[in-house]
């Protein structure tokens, strides 16, 4: 276990965090060539490179196989492990897989030079991320458990705890807490961090997003506490709603007896240049609402992606005069619903739910997302469902609760899936196979040879500011009365 006076580690997510966060995640490999190896010589103990919306949005908008991706960055920067982001059972996407595509996944990923896989799942259920542990395990890679943080009554320290005893049981190699809505407070962190290291006697990284302008508090608390890595980026992928900028963090740490001194200011200035011309290339992308401080977020404890769509869908539906009524009507559904985290797809479905109670009173429109959720099909929630929504999810859709694992339903499919891309004309690899089961159109168009529109250089920023549309924003038919529509899911990472 870490050390206390040993220096802090820091893992660099300007690949895949950093221009998730603020650029729509439409930094190339290309882009990313001239900087790797700079990167890669810096001193971090681990690059962010992959996972998250890296691989839908590298078929769906940048024409790239993201398996190539991986192989390129892992040959010019060869020195730095490389982490990935996984969402345990749902993989890259946002529904369950069977097991036989997660391992396949995994193992795909494990083979083509990821080292350290982040695995979560967005209810914190251990059952979610059995699969994906235990075959990364299997493959000789790091499993970093992550625990993702959000606050409500039944999320408490000793909880995290027990949850963080539970990934430690399951052969973790080591912790994280994951605080991808930026609302983790010092006193909270050092809480958890101490706790975490004391119980399971595992190395416990930290990751925050700067949304509020917490991170750097956040992780000076949590290296005092014990942390052995948090995670930073660098200007201009790095503060706002990603993570706080390496040399930003030195500076604020300057005096701790962990502050690690091995960095270089000229390269991690000349890094800083070489993605200011990247960050200029995808103004298009880019929001000053991504880059501003913004403590929205801690007071209305809604994550600030979802804030934006949610009014924007307020509007279409003539409802715009109710924010604060929906917005009051969040936790309600929230604990009806087990309490379930804010994050990608929860946050849209609790959303969309609050939206509907307040126009035709409380559950007297249950929208098909909400009812899974309410039967289990998502996972086990945090907290207990109301049992009333419960019978009344179960009367609606005429289904019984599911009391196990969710993935335990679904069959196995790798067999139909090499089946279904020889008969397309398609290579039956491993590899084709996973990213066909999460993405059948992109995937069979990009072997198919049929490419997106190369990233467009914008010479303009968008109107007001507007937020681009990326991967995470994707659409989700939503119907509220007799009205249908297309609302945009943001993505939390
Ligand atoms: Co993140």
């Amino acid at each position: 276990m870490t050390d206390l006076n040993q220096p802090v580690f820091f893992n660099n997510t300007a690949l895949r965090d950093g221009h998730q966060s603020l650029a729509a995640t439409r930094m190339t490999t290309e882009q990313m060539l001239p900087v790797a190896p700079l990167l890669d010589e810096a001193g971090f103990a681990g690059l962010e490179t992959w996972g998250g919306a890296t691989i839908d949005s590298s078929l769906r908008f940048l024409g790239e196989n993201p398996f190539d991706r991986l192989r390129t960055l892992k040959k010019v920067a060869p020195k730095t492990p490389q982490l990935m982001l996984l969402r345990g059972q749902n993989i890259v996407q946002y529904t369950s897989f069977p097991d036989d595509v997660v391992e396949a996944f995994v193992r795909c990923t494990a083979e083509a030079g990821c080292d350290i896989l982040r695995i979560f799942d967005a209810l914190n259920d251990p059952a979610n991320l059995e699969t994906a542990i235990r075959t990364t395990l299997a493959s000789g890679k790091h499993a970093r458990g992550e625990i993702c943080y959000t606050t409500s009554p039944v999320h408490t320290v000793e909880n995290f705890v027990k949850f963080g005893c539970k990934l430690a049981e399951m052969g973790c190699n080591s912790l994280a807490i994951k605080d991808m809505s930026g609302i983790l407070i010092p006193s909270v962190a050092y809480a958890l961090v101490s706790q975490l290291r004391k119980e399971t006697g595992l190395d416990v990284s930290v990751h925050c997003h700067d949304t509020a302008g917490l991170a750097v508090a956040t992780y000076i608390a949590a290296i005092d506490a014990g942390a052995y890595a948090v995670e930073t980026s660098v200007c201009p992928f790095a503060n706002g709603t990603a993570q706080p900028d390496t040399f930003r963090m030195i500076s604020a740490l300057e005096g701790n007896k962990r502050v690690p001194t091995h960095f270089d200011k000229d390269l991690l200035q000349a890094i800083r240049e070489k993605l200011e011309v990247v960050y200029e290339e995808l103004k298009q992308f880019t929001s000053p609402n991504n880059e501003r401080t913004d403590s929205d977020i801690l007071l209305l404890q809604i994550p600030g992606g979802m804030l934006s769509n949610f009014r924007t869908q307020l509007r279409e539906l003539n409802m715009a005069d109710k924010e604060m009524e929906v917005r009051n009507e969040i936790p309600e559904v929230r604990k009806a619903l087990g309490w379930i985290p804010l994050v990608t797809p929860t946050s849209q479905i609790v959303g969309t739910q609050a939206m509907l109670n307040v126009k035709f009173g409380r559950w007297k429109n249950f929208a098909p997302a909400a009812r899974d959720i309410a039967l289990g099909k998502y996972g086990k929630t945090p907290g207990a469902i109301d049992p009333e929504v419960r019978d009344l999810a179960v009367k609606l859709s005429k289904e019984e609760p599911v009391l196990g694992r969710p993935a335990d339903l679904l069959s196995p499919r790798m067999d139909s899936l090499r089946a279904e891309l020889a008969k397309n004309n398609l290579p039956v690899t491993d590899e084709a196979c996973v990213l066909y089961a999460m993405f059948p159109q992109q995937t069979s168009d990009w072997f198919q040879g049929k490419r997106p529109a190369p990233t467009p250089v914008a010479k303009d920023k968008p109107k007001d500011g507007a937020k681009p549309s990326g991967p995470q924003s994707r659409k989700m038919k939503i119907t509220i009365g007799d009205r249908s529509l297309d609302a945009l899911v943001e993505e939390v990472a």
